[in-house]
Order: C-alpha cells, then sequence, then structure tokens
C-alpha cells in the first residue's frame, strides 16, 4: 500500500478518483476529516474526526460489482480482531448490535480503476440525530483505540479478501453469506420504480438477493437498491 494521508478533504473518493489514473494500484487516501462524505445514492456520510474514512485506488481487470464484498468483508474481520461482532448488511453495509458501523462505496471508471471508499465509524462522535441507527467501535467497546491499529487491519484483510477474490470470487460470495443479516429474514427492497417484500433466501453467484415474495422468487441486483 502507498498510504496518502490527507487532514482534511472533501471525499477521499473524490480525491482518489482524480488522481486514479496515474496512480498504482494499491494507493490509498485517508483523510482525517470529511467535508463532503458521500454515501451511496446521493446520501451524506458523516465524517467528523477519529473515524476511518478511507479510499483505495484498484485495477482490477474487469470491474465487478461484487468488490463491494471485499470491503465489507475486510470491515467485519477487523471488528473480530477486536472482538466484535459485525454482520453485513446486504450489500454494502456493516452493521453492529442492530446499528450500522460502516459503509462501503464503489466507484470507478469502466476498464480503468474502481475506487473503493471505506467509513467506518472508530473513535469518532456519531451526530445525535443518527444515535438511534447509527454506532462506533468506541461506542461498542467502551473506550478509544488505536486508530492506525484499526487502520492497518483493514487494509491487512482488504488485501487479503482482495486476493482470494481475483483467484475466485465465489469464496468470496460464499463469504458474504456465512455473515449476512438478511437470509431468512423478511425484507422490503427499495428500487427506482417501486418496492418488492418477502423472505430473503440467498445471495448468489452473481452477488444477487433472491427474494421469495410468496408467489415468486425476485433476483435482485444490487447498485439500485436498498434494504429495510
Ligand atoms: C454508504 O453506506 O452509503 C457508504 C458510505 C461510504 C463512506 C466512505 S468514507 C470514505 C469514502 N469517501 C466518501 O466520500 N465516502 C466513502
Amino acid at each position: 500500500w502507498k498510504i496518502i494521508h490527507l487532514d482534511e478533504v472533501n471525499s477521499t473518493n473524490d480525491y482518489a478518483k482524480s488522481i486514479a489514473e496515474e496512480s498504482p494500484e494499491g494507493t490509498v487516501v485517508i483523510a482525517k476529516r470529511q467535508t463532503a462524505g458521500k454515501g451511496r445514492k446521493g446520501r451524506s456520510w458523516a465524517s467528523p474526526q477519529g473515524g476511518l474514512w478511507m479510499s483505495v485506488i484498484l485495477k482490477p481487470e474487469r470491474t465487478d460489482p461484487r468488490l463491494v464484498f471485499v470491503g465489507a468483508l475486510a470491515v467485519v474481520d477487523t471488528l473480530a480482531d477486536f472482538g466484535i461482532r459485525g454482520w453485513i448488511k446486504w450489500p454494502n453495509d456493516v452493521w453492529v448490535e442492530g446499528k450500522k458501523i460502516a459503509g462501503v462505496l464503489t466507484e470507478g471508471k469502466a476498464e480503468k480503476f474502481v475506487v473503493m471508499g471505506i467509513g467506518l465509524n472508530v473513535n469518532n462522535e456519531i451526530p445525535a440525530d443518527l444515535r438511534e441507527t447509527a454506532t462506533s467501535m468506541r461506542a461498542i467497546l467502551g473506550k478509544r483505540l488505536e486508530f492506525n491499529e484499526v487502520t492497518n487491519r483493514v487494509l491487512a484483510h482488504l488485501g487479503r479478501w482482495y486476493k482470494l477474490f481475483q483467484e475466485e470470487p465465489l469464496n468470496v460470495i460464499e463469504a458474504v453469506k456465512e455473515r449476512t443479516l438478511l437470509i431468512n429474514r423478511e425484507v422490503t427492497v427499495i428500487h427506482s420504480d417501486g418496492e418488492i417484500s418477502g423472505t430473503a433466501v440467498d445471495i448468489l453467484e452473481d452477488g444477487s438477493l433472491l427474494i421469495d415474495t410468496g408467489e415468486v422468487r425476485v433476483r435482485v441486483v444490487y447498485g439500485d437498491v436498498s434494504v429495510r
């Protein structure tokens, strides 16, 4: 990894995208604070000091939407290193004790690069209006964590899962299935022109979520959906 440390930036994803074409794979951008952190679907991502706001430049042979799982798995394994049990909320969130602790946002330019943005609440304060739904490692463990240790763990796990992904993406899908919250749960998927409710029954090889509505089985491709 070649790490670029910034004090403040609008979004590490935007910064990484701006340098991605001329930067080697494995370039990492980490900022102490983001002034315009981005979540999926145009949402904003609160990014005060103390959290891990990081974007990794990857240059896979093919762009593959399943890459987002590599980031989620790296976070779940990092949490486990600190004794925290985290779950992947398909497709790109990590939850602990019923609250969101991390999110992954991949962006890219087809056949050129992928920027994998990871936001993990480590020691940062959770804004008051998010406390019902979001948590941090510090809140869970009741103590501050060694920030560099968390960063190094995420990068180590990310490297390992990325390598496995390139060798055999299906191993990654299997790992996601073991760490996912949704299987056998009642879910509602919200997409561009409506909602589907039913039981989530499987994550398929292409990374899509299979939902049984009671009448039909629907395959939901991620990217344009959120699950509630
Ligand atoms: C989500 O849950 O919707 C994804 C959140 C991703 C947040 C991270 S923080 C580092 C990187 N830079 C951004 O602007 N967003 C991602």
